[in-house]
């Protein structure tokens, strides 16, 4: 039975366990998810990000946040209003360099977040954003793994990084910020609290 080496190995397996238990929750580990938090942070709250998760009804602009031109609405479905949906500029890619850099960027289903669900990330401290971004009732029903999927393949989410015309890309590489998100989430989410 426990003889031999099998004994030691079980005690060594049982110590082995306890520590990455212990040290799971200790404090460095938290200082590096929180660390992790505020690379995820910077991206949320880009202008490419935060452009569309806005608090009202329409999306905004530019770095410096400009209420959208000609009226654009959300909609009842995120998409626009009957009249003028987004898809009447918006195509499912950028438009080639040569239709200029004011042109209507593109992805596929380009929209805002419907009513139901609008989650707004503009002027949150980091612990409000933390919060916000955990939270079912704001997040589509979204757990960490539906968040780590969305965040790694959503269109939208990638157009941040490829925008055309003469934008800003998000300001951390996507798979840094893959990374620390999931850094973050593995540590269970734990929020600044500012
Ligand atoms: C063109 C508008 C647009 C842009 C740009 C955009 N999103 Fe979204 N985002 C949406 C829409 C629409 C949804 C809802 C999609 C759904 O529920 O299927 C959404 C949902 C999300 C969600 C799920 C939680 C929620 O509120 O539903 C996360 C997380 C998210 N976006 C992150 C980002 C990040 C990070 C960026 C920038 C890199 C970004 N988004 C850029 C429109 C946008
Ligand atoms: C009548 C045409 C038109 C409609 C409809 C329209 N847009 Fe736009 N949108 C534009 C143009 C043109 C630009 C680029 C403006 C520029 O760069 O000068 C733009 C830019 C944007 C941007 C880029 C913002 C940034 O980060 O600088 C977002 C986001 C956006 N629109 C969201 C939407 C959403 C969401 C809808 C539907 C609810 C919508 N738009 C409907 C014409 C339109």
């Amino acid at each position: 039975m426990m003889e031999g080496p099998t004994r030691p190995l079980l005690i060594a397996a049982a110590l082995a366990f306890g520590l990455a238990a212990y040290r799971r929750f200790s404090t460095p580990d938290r200082a590096r998810a929180l660390a992790a938090f505020s690379t995820v942070q910077q991206v949320f709250q880009h202008p490419r990000c935060q452009n569309c998760h806005i608090p009202g009804d329409a999306p905004l602009q530019f770095d410096a946040g400009l209420p959208h031109a000609m009226a654009v609405a959300r909609g009842p479905a995120g998409r626009g209003a009957p009249g003028l949906p987004c898809a009447t500029c918006h195509g499912e890619s950028n438009p080639p360099a040569s239709y200029g850099p004011h042109a209507p960027p593109g992805a596929p289903h380009w929209g805002l977040p419907s009513p139901e669900h609008k989650m707004a990330w503009i002027g949150l401290s980091p612990g409000a954003l933390c919060e916000t971004i955990k939270d079912k009732q704001r997040n589509g029903g979204r757990d960490f793994a539906a968040l780590i999927t969305h965040v790694s393949e959503d269109k939208l989410v990638l157009w941040g990084w490829n925008p055309g015309g003469e934008r800003s890309p998000v300001s951390v590489p996507h798979d840094e910020f893959v990374a620390r998100f999931k850094e973050w989430a593995a540590a269970g989410g734990p929020c600044p609290s500012d």
